[in-house]
């Protein structure tokens, strides 16, 4: 692996270094804490002087209950020090941390988006995807039951923030190349001597520091909060929200107030027969992922998977495990109009449906225009606007110089040849040692042409019916990303 340390980068970093004082302050008020180059970009960390609050934040009293009915091994229920989440936060945006520097896990938990993908499958550190939707990481602290992922296949939070890092897909390095990597880095011995007492860096503090900021994100300001704080109910919500009570809230653990007072928890142990991972009936036969199937190999699960969250699920799409809904209105019709009567579908094989009177097999809740509509206007009230912009959930890494321009092929290690491409043209790593992952041909209308993976440090790609004329293309390999201009004769 490659560090590119220009000369005049690091003069420039030793010069900011020297003269960082306590008075330089950014626009924003942080402090800059290290200037760095990661995959041809110039980066500066940027922290609060103080500690951002992490650790005891105002929650409106219609939560309470939730401490109360938390499972006890719920991440959440885990100890927040301010210090310790801001470690976490420095960890979750390092794209150092994946094996090319090119992503973190901020690349696919987007806080904009509610810590959601805004992509089907998101792209790893070697531009290849994965065969599931990044799901909200929010309000995993909120969680009724301690499982993660789409398959509920983890119970620990802070052995489970490790394993993006060893996912082949997702960030391809190892534990101990984690714990070297944040060694090399000279940002981080100071913020692990403020949360942890030393500046050991183990994989354990790791896992545990990003534990903690991920449990810290609690969503609790949403439209709706503020529409039961100030008892400000519209019709449409008021309506929308009768609508998710009947339909929705016995599997979706989201707080529904009935005139002010919670009529959430004396239902709670009957809510909680339907806690846990559900068959919806989004496919008749589900393929390949069958969720919680392919963990237990038990029939009876398959096709099950993890009832998320709904908080800021306007911004959250695309929706389901694979992500195959585009929008809100998609997953309305789909539970209105399109549940498919599989074997092991909750709505089928539930008891609790039954006394509800659904046709079976159950296809649909056969909501009309109004009800779909004011269903939406209750979904769209769980945007929480001061979580997504909170500066202490954002990226503390701003790119103050792009690299366009610097990370094209040549300096990042690699050679492309011929270029104009006649027949075929190959891209050669300089260090044979360095791996080209994937490479992609885009066209001038933004079409990807070619999307070819290797694992290799030559790789040739042929021609074919490519016609004439000038491409993008775009290779990752161990020295990041790279953007080429490829000629075709
Ligand atoms: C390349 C994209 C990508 C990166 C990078 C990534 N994730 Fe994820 N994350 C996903 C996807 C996709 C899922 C769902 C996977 C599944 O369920 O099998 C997921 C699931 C999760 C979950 C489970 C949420 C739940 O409610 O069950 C957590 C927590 C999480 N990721 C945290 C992280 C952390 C921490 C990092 C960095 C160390 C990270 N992710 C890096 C894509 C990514
Ligand atoms: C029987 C339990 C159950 C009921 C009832 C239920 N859901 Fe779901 N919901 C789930 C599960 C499980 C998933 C994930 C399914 C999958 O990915 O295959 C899901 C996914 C979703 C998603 C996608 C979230 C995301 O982040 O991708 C939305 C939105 C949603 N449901 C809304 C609703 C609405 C609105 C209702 C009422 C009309 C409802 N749900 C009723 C269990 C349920």
């Amino acid at each position: 692996m490659k560090k590119f340390l220009y000369p005049l980068v690091l003069m420039l970093a030793v010069g900011l270094v020297s003269t960082t004082t306590d008075e330089q302050r950014t626009a924003t008020g942080d402090r800059v804490v290290a200037t760095m180059k990661m995959n041809g970009d110039e980066v500066v960390l940027e922290l609060p002087e103080v500690l951002d609050n992490y650790s005891d934040v105002d929650i409106p009293d219609h939560y309470s209950f939730y401490e109360e009915f938390a499972s006890p091994s719920n991440p959440g229920a885990s100890e927040i020090t301010d210090a310790g989440a801001t470690l976490g936060r420095v960890l979750f945006y390092d794209r150092n941390l994946s094996q090319n520097r090119t992503v973190s896990c901020g690349s696919c938990h987007q806080q904009s988006k509610g810590f959601a993908d805004p992509v089907q499958f998101s792209e790893g550190f070697d531009g290849v995807k994965g065969n599931r939707n990044a799901l909200s990481i929010a309000d995993i602290g909120f969680a009724f039951y301690p499982a993660l992922f789409w398959d509920d296949r983890e119970v620990d939070l802070e052995h489970m923030v490790l394993l993006p890092l060893l996912d082949g897909k997702e960030m391809g390095i190892t534990l101990e190349e984690a714990v070297e990597r944040v060694e090399e880095s000279d940002y981080y011995p100071d913020l692990f001597a403020a949360a942890f007492g030393d500046s050991e860096v183990t994989s354990e503090r790791m896992g545990s520091a990003m534990a903690q900021f991920i449990a810290s994100f609690k969503v609790v300001n949403t439209e709706l909060d503020r529409v039961i704080l100030e008892n400000d109910w519209t019709p449409e919500l008021e309506a929308g929200r009768e609508l998710f009570k009947s339909h929705c809230f016995s599997c979706h653990s989201t707080v529904v107030p009935e005139e002010g007072a919670i009529d959430f928890v004396p239902s709670l142990p009957f809510f909680n027969s339907l806690i846990g991972p559900h068959n919806t009936g989004l496919y008749l036969e589900y393929g390949e992922d069958q969720g919680v199937g392919n963990e237990t190999g038990s029939p009876t699960d398959n096709g099950k998977f993890k009832t998320p969250s709904l908080k800021n699920v306007a911004l959250t799409g695309p929706y389901m495990h694979d992500g195959s809904l585009e929008t809100l209105e998609d997953v309305i019709d789909f539970y209105s109009d399109e549940v498919q009567p599989h074997p092991n579908s909750t709505f089928n094989s539930q008891p609790y449906y039954s006394p509800l009177d659904l046709p079976q097999p159950f296809v649909g809740f056969d909501l009309d225009d109004v009800e779909k509509a004011n269903l939406l206007v209750f979904l769209e009230s769980l945007t929480d606007e001061e979580f997504i912009t909170d500066p202490k959930f954002s990226d503390p890494f701003r790119v103050v110089e792009s690299g366009v321009g610097v990370n094209d092929a040549e300096a990042n290690g690699l050679s492309v040849f011929p270029n104009p491409m006649s027949v075929a043209t190959t891209v050669q790593s300089e260090d044979p040692q360095d791996k080209i992952y994937t490479i992609r041909i885009i066209d001038s209308a933004g079409k990807v042409v070619v999307d070819q993976l290797a694992d290799a440090s030559t790789y040739t790609i042929e021609r074919g019916s490519l016609p004439s004329g000038i491409y993008l293309m775009k290779i990752w390999s161990d020295n990041g990303i790279s953007s080429e201009k490829l000629i075709i004769e």
